[in-house]
């Protein structure tokens, strides 16, 4: 799901790009890493992704990708296009100099074409995007609720001005039930049995004493942090926000993103957390937009 060499570049990479103020460094350095060395799970909707990559069967469509930690999503994307006989061209938004420098190298290791733009989605005059800017498929996979509640209908609304009329927007997103707060991630005896296969999988690829260490204590902070912002996205919020930028909400799935566990947020009915796939139409006329 997540090539080695891709983990240990993030673990590398990160310390060196991330900008402070992000808050993400914890969280790039050691994602992909969980990613390789936990068991592994499905990606969050990962059959919806494939199934959309895969009606752009004309090679002419295009894919944005917004906001990608590691290069998983990415990988599938291109895995699905590759099978395919004609690929459709995939573009990333990402707002962090390490994640964007990871997604390169990998790109450039498999030999594909792939637009890896720095860029934040709550500011949309500082984007600076190829031409034609209109995308056939966008996938969102785990970012509004990391966007600050202010900025999540711009960012939104620059999703609907990036999609062409009529086409698929994928939004995964973990959810609460109200919207209030986000609630506690990881019980500690989650985090503490996870650190131990966590501890097990760096033995067997005969990581040094001194790295294992470091990532332990790197991985149990993110663990016991939370990254979200507030406030918490409800199904309601987020049809909501989606509405409003001009796209129309056909499908939410709960089971097709089911994922437990403190390599990511828990989605267990004790945590009152869910993750949810939205599948939304860009509608063909926006007001402001259009
Ligand atoms: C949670 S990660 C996605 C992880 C991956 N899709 C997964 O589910 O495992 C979200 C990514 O969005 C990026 N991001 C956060 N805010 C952003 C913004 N305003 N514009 C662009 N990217 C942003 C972060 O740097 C991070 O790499």
């Amino acid at each position: 799901m997540i090539d080695e060499a891709d983990a240990f570049a993030a673990w590398e990479l990160a310390p060196v790009h991330c900008l402070a103020e992000h808050g993400c460094l914890d969280y790039h350095r050691v994602w992909g890493l969980l990613r390789l060395l936990l068991p592994a799970k499905p990606l969050f909707g990962e059959d919806t992704i494939v199934q959309g990559v895969r009606s752009l069967s004309s090679g002419n469509g295009r894919i944005l990708l917004c906001g990608a930690a590691d290069t998983a999503v990415l990988k599938l994307i291109l895995e699905v296009g590759e099978a395919m006989d004609c690929a459709p061209m995939v573009d990333v938004i990402e707002r962090c100099a390490s994640a964007c420098e990871v997604l390169r190298l990998h790109a450039a290791r498999r030999g594909s074409k792939v637009n890896i733009i720095q860029g934040d989605f709550s500011d949309a005059a500082q984007l600076s995007l190829p031409s034609p800017t209109t995308y056939d498929l966008v996938i969102a996979h785990n970012i509004l609720g990391l966007i600050p509640g202010e900025f999540r209908q711009a960012v939104c609304a620059n999703w609907a001005s990036l999609s062409a009329r009529g086409s698929t927007l994928l939004l995964v997103q973990t959810l609460c039930a109200s919207d209030v707060a986000w609630l506690d991630r990881n019980r500690p005896r989650d985090v503490d049995s996870a650190l131990a296969t966590l501890l097990n999988g760096l033995r067997s690829r005969d990581v040094s004493e001194q790295r294992t260490n470091d990532i332990l204590t790197t991985a149990q902070r993110f663990w016991q942090a939370t990254w979200r912002q507030s406030p918490a996205l409800t199904e309601a919020s987020v049809k909501s926000l989606l509405s409003t930028a001009g796209f129309s909400t056909t499908q939410v799935h709960y089971d097709a993103c089911l994922e437990r566990g403190p390599s990511s947020a828990s989605i267990t009915t004790r945590s009152g957390h869910s993750r949810a796939l939205f599948m939304a139409v860009r509608r063909r006329h926006v007001a402001g937009v259009d």
